[in-house]
């Protein structure tokens, strides 16, 4: 028997870090983009339990031997304790994704997810998207320290959606898809660090950050309206005004900086960095007949990989 599940990768669109402090965020998913989880019964006699892959990473590891901050290891066990305890399969359990380690787009939470759905199924039981969110969101903490639980939300429900910390996510619809270009600096960015670093920035200046990050919510809520009304283009500006703020906050980079401004120059009619920020990847709102002239200018502007992608 062998049993795949996947999961795409995100992009937070508006408010990203103010939604750490309880402002709303958007995020859609990149269903382009996915992390797969492979389960299969282990061929050999040796029963030695179940054997964990990361194969991006070529690393491989027995369950019983992984300490409990294994990612890969914390997420089985929040499955078979959700089920109840079952023993661990004899068998393999192989994750790889497409997404960027450290790039700000979900990939350890599509990770989490895949592999939390593939271990179910192979167990027998499908995971409601709730399930799956919060068992990834414990994982999350493991690693995040303080997450706002918006990764594991909008991966583990693959729809676009409002999200304030705390408050059942509200799922939306996009009335009319729109184009992003995702573009990759290369550096790769801890989400620990950089919301530690807001933190206390935030606490030295905390009038400051507070006015800064409720205008970044109401960047989310005008950016749901418009998504909603079909009015994508008037996105454009709001995530210019949103990178304006992430770099007030300090986690832009001249790097990401540049990236932006040559998807601009190019005429993309908004970006911003996407994520913790520190490195990671920026986002373009750009029109079929721009794509190929802004994915140019970022590629000069030195983007590893530029991908296109179509939400909503
Ligand atoms: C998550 O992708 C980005 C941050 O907002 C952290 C969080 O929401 O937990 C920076």
């Amino acid at each position: 028997m062998l049993i795949e599940r996947s999961a795409p990768g995100k992009v937070i669109l508006c408010g990203e870090h103010s939604v750490v402090y309880g402002e709303p965020a958007i995020a859609a998913p990149v269903s382009t983009l996915r992390a797969i989880a492979t389960i299969a019964a282990t061929e050999t006699a040796l029963k030695r339990g179940l054997r964990l892959i990361a194969a991006d990473l070529e690393e491989s590891l027995y369950l019983g031997e992984a300490p409990a901050t294994h990612p890969l290891a914390a997420i089985v066990r929040q499955v078979l304790n959700h089920l109840g305890g079952p023993p661990a399969p004899n068998a393999i359990l192989t994750v790889r994704s497409a997404l960027p380690i450290a790039g700000g787009l979900g990939s350890g939470a599509a990770i989490s997810v895949a592999a939390a759905r593939a271990l179910a199924a192979y167990l027998g039981h499908e995971l409601s998207p709730e399930t799956v969110s919060a068992l990834a969101y414990e994982v999350e903490r493991l690693h995040h320290g303080t997450p706002s639980g918006i990764d594991n939300t909008v991966i583990a429900h693959e729809r676009p959606v409002y999200f304030v910390k705390g408050s059942a996510p509200e799922l939306f619809t996009i009335a009319a898809p729109f184009t992003l270009l995702i573009a990759n600096s290369g550096i790769a960015a801890s989400t620990r660090e950089a919301v530690a670093g807001v933190r206390r920035r935030y606490e030295a200046a905390p009038t400051e950050y507070v006015a800064r990050f409720a205008r970044m919510g109401a960047l989310a809520q005008a950016a749901r309206e418009a998504l909603t009304q079909g009015q994508w283009a008037t996105l454009g500006p709001l995530l210019d005004e949103n990178h304006a703020l992430l770099q007030a906050i300090g986690v832009s980079l001249p790097a990401l900086d540049r990236l932006v401004e040559a998807a601009r120059q190019a005429g993309a009619l908004g970006a911003k960095l996407t994520g913790a920020g520190g490195g990671g990847n920026v986002i373009a709102l750009v029109t079929p007949e721009t794509a190929g002239e802004v994915c140019l200018a970022l590629e000069k502007a030195g983007a590893h990989q530029v991908w296109q992608t179509t939400v909503g």
